[in-house]
């Protein structure tokens, strides 16, 4: 065991030793994903993902993730033409979005959404590892167009269809902004969409493989996944970066700001890391393509309150390990691309699929059910009281 160990008596007397959060615990094995926490390594299948950023699609390394070698070009024009033949979605799944309340948020939004995919798929109960293959392509294929068709829905516009002549990323900021994006803002994207596509036993990751763990559907597991990273300590925390930016407004008030949430013992959004005492490798290339952006767009306040934050919180608790995460410069990169606040976290549920999905089958080929255990603190013993001589206390 590793991490932080907690040592706690239970209510028979029996004293028990832990790792709070599963930290450092090794649940199982994986062929999918590396870190190295300590160094700010990251590998997808053993290739660097700063190779993959500035090589890869996100075609690409989503079929080198779920099936576990690079495509030969044959392989990859296969799969993107599957791909683009799955993009769209029943029009039953946007009625089922146009009739939940507007206020609801976007993430719940996709979770209901991606559930309900499940009961248009005829074959959802067929749990062959070729219809999980299957189903996993699907899923990346559609998730762009139901979180792109839900934004749309909540601004009272109708969704806008695929369009088959732009690749995943394009097409996905085609039908989130209803215009094609230029190359450089598609290429952005693609990479952001590389860069959250897979890591590890994370939260959703391993909510997945805990729910497929009992022989459940993919479906299932997916939609569980997506409840876990809405948390903002987890993927949530991209939203909740943004909005720490606005409320600091500029550069020169970052520093008091900080200080204080910090006196305050506020977790700064976009800072730390189960994993990384490192500085992640994701946010070092989302930092470089977000300031690139800035000077494009010709407005660097996001990108410069990011850098002042980032300084502040090195030089105060930098000592910790405690470094900026995916989620940090992803904030300001999709600022600055146009897009809502709001769909941030989906955003990474878009790109996610594919780590999810991969794990999902990797865990049904060799699969045990997820059982841990806990420590019972409650009363060692109690005999029921019948409902008529229970008092108010
Ligand atoms: N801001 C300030 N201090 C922090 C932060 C932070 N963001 N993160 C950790 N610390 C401090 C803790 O206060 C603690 O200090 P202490 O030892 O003096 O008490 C120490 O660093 C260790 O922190 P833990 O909370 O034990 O770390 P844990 O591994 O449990 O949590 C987590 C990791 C949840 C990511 C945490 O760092 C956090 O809440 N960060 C902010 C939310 C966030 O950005 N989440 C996204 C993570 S990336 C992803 O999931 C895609």
């Amino acid at each position: 065991m590793a991490g932080k160990i907690r040592e706690v008596k239970d209510a028979f007397g029996k004293v028990h030793q832990f790792a709070e959060g599963l930290e450092g615990v090794i649940a199982t094995t994986t062929e999918i994903c590396f870190i190295d926490g300590q160094a700010g390594k990251l590998m997808y299948r053993g290739i660097p993902i700063e190779q993959l950023a500035e090589h890869s699609t996100y075609e690409e390394t989503s079929f080198f993730l779920l099936y576990g070698h690079l495509p030969t070009s044959r392989e990859l024009g296969d799969f993107i033409r599957r791909l683009k033949s799955h993009r769209a979605v029943a029009n039953e799944v946007f009625d089922i979005v146009r009739n939940l309340p507007k206020s609801a948020a976007p993430m719940s939004m996709l979770r209901t959404a991606i559930s309900s995919l499940g009961h248009f798929d005829q074959d959802a109960e067929d749990d062959s590892l070729e219809k999980h293959y299957q189903r996993a392509e699907h899923l990346i294929a559609a998730f762009p167009t139901v979180a792109a068709g839900i934004q749309r829905i909540r601004k009272g516009l109708e969704p806008i269809a695929p369009d088959p002549e732009l690749g995943h990323a394009a097409n996905f900021l085609y039908m989130l902004n209803g215009e094609r994006p230029t190359d450089y803002a598609a290429r952005v994207m693609d990479v952001a969409l590389i860069l959250h596509a897979e890591h590890g036993f994370n939260a959703s990751t391993f909510t997945a493989r805990v729910i497929i763990s009992t022989l459940s559907d993919m479906y299932s597991a997916v939609t569980g996944a997506i409840g876990s990273l809405k948390g903002p300590l987890h993927g949530g925390a991209n939203e909740r970066v943004m909005r720490m930016l606005m409320e600091i407004g500029s550069a020169d008030r970052a520093e008091d700001i900080i200080l204080q949430k910090l006196r305050n013992k506020d977790k700064i959004m976009g800072f730390g890391h189960r994993v990384y005492r490192a500085l992640d490798p994701r946010a070092k290339i989302l930092m470089q393509f977000s300031q690139k952006l800035a000077e494009q767009v010709g407005d660097t306040r996001w990108y410069d309150i990011s850098k002042k934050i980032q300084e502040v919180m090195e030089r105060e608790v930098g000592h910790k390990g405690i470094y900026p995460n995916v989620d940090f410069f992803s904030a300001s990169l999709y600022y600055y691309l146009g897009i809502e606040v709001e769909m941030y976290t989906p955003i990474f549920a878009v790109s996610r699929v594919a780590g999810w999905t991969a794990h999902v089958v990797e865990q049904l080929k060799h699969n045990r059910i997820f059982r841990p255990r806990s420590v019972y603190l409650g009363p060692a013993h109690m005999d029921y009281v019948p409902l008529d001589q229970r008092t108010e206390s």
